[in-house]
């Protein structure tokens, strides 16, 4: 398998922006660690999310809510120091920007010096638009991120297809309308229909990032160890799996504690 070709030398917001205007499609993956992040940046990744879904396939939590400012900047910062050509966003935790847009900056400034991210990514559209501004004016770049937004869960109660209802769908194209105007670099769209997430990415001039968004938008973004068929409870349509390692580390991990037991390992070879 090739390694994907690498024309820019390092992904910056305005790399991306660049991208979407030549119809180049964006790739993105999340990462959490410093080991993995180091084969996803040398694989060609253009974009790293540091998703607070670290709450769940790090963590184990059910939702994303108790992940921690702290511990997304231990995330994150162990993904910067791996990576030499990716662009690094992390997302802003639960309960660290909802409340009032000083707190927000101030979450945001601890992001970014403290983890050496290059920008941040918020759940929501104008409800949120003042914590936007204001980390914008700090000049923190800003991804949005609309459709479903796991960060509210508790809301809808479930993980479904978000705004088939012709209100939701208008509401959703004028948040990402204000977010453009505001001036955020990219959106996330998660799982909402692609005809929708198209026209979004047709009336916006930043590049749009789909999960479960179809193929109208300007690039896709997964969770890595999806992907990589680690998780293996979890099958929603839009997810394609490139290896099925849950099954792969299973059985290397069963041969070795086989090994163990039998005396086969160590060898003499493998011995001083
Ligand atoms: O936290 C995350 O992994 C995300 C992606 C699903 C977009 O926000």
């Amino acid at each position: 398998m090739s390694i994907a070709k690498k024309e820019y030398k390092r992904i910056t917001v305005k790399t991306l922006v660049d991208m979407k205007s030549k119809g180049e499609k964006i790739s993105m993956l999340t990462a959490y660690d410093f080991t993995m992040a180091k084969i996803v940046d040398g694989a060609g990744i253009d974009v790293i999310l540091v998703g607070d879904s670290a709450s769940n396939v790090m963590a184990g939590h059910e939702t994303t809510l108790p992940i921690t400012l702290d511990q997304m900047i231990y995330h994150a910062s162990s993904v910067v120091r791996a990576i030499n050509r990716s662009l690094v966003v992390v997302d802003l935790p639960f309960g660290t920007y909802q409340s009032d847009p000083k707190e927000a900056l101030r979450s945001a400034i601890r992001i970014m010096k403290e983890s050496g991210g290059h920008a941040v990514k918020l759940e929501g559209g104008k409800e949120i638009k003042d914590s936007i501004k204001r980390i914008l004016n700090a000049g923190i770049p800003v991804m949005g991120h609309l459709g479903l937004t796991p960060q509210s869960i508790y809301k809808f109660g479930t993980y479904t297809v978000r705004a088939k209802e012709d209100h939701e769908a208008h509401q959703l194209k004028e948040d990402a309308l204000m977010l453009e105007k505001a001036g955020c670099f990219a959106i996330v769209l998660e799982k909402i229909p692609a005809k929708l997430a198209r026209e979004v990415a047709e009336s916006v001039s930043i590049p749009v990032i789909g999960i479960g968004a179809g193929d109208g938008v300007d690039g896709q973004v997964l969770v890595l160890h999806d992907m990589l068929g680690m998780t293996h409870e979890f099958n929603p349509r839009f997810l394609r799996r490139y290896m099925n390692l849950y099954e792969d580390m299973t059985t290397a991990i069963a041969q070795y504690v086989s090994d163990v037991k039998s005396k086969d390992f160590p060898n003499n070879e493998e011995q001083y």
